[in-house]
């Protein structure tokens, strides 16, 4: 488990970036945390890092935004799907070579797979957060290791 406490927004954005400058093919990113901590805020960083043009909403109403880029992105935002039990089929996403993010990703545990990196966004005072990254499986615990070094 590997810890950053971030000040300001221009940080959170510096870490997407970093993290985004290290992301390959077929990556997934699952990002956890109360509404406001920054998912949204973060995701739209890695897009940009991965040289995405197009802006990057929030896509609580739609579900899955697709973006290309360096790398192509599945952004998803599943908190809408709280209430239910269906298999949507979300895991067919993460065969390709999109980059996916997941914001609420516990939402479809199920669908999720095993390897994949696990990011904690806690709200502190103010602009202040704890980001805490949890790797599962070497490809990611490697990932952590480069990016905290
Ligand atoms: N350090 C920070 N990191 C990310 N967002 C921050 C930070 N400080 C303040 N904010 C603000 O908090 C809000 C985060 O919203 P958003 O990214 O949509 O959250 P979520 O997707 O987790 O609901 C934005 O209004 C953003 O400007
Ligand atoms: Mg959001």
């Amino acid at each position: 488990m590997y810890e950053r406490l971030i000040d300001s927004e221009q940080e959170t954005e510096a870490l997407a970036r970093q993290l985004a400058e290290k992301l390959n093919p077929a990556d997934v990113l699952t990002l956890e945390g109360d509404l406001g901590a920054g998912k949204t805020t973060f995701t739209k960083s890695v897009a940009k890092g991965l040289g995405i043009t197009r802006n990057v909403n929030s896509p609580t109403f739609t579900i899955l935004k697709q973006y290309e880029g360096r790398l192509p992105l599945n952004h998803l935002d599943v908190y809408r799907l709280a209430n239910s039990d269906e298999d949507l089929g979300w895991d067919e996403l993460f065969y390709g070579e999109a980059v996916s993010i997941i914001e609420w990703a516990h939402l479809i545990q199920d669908d999720l797979p095993s390897e994949r990196l696990a990011i904690q966004i806690h709200r502190l005072e103010g602009d202040k957060r704890r980001f805490t990254f949890e790797p599962f499986g070497k490809r990611y615990e490697q990932l952590c290791e480069e990016l905290f070094e």
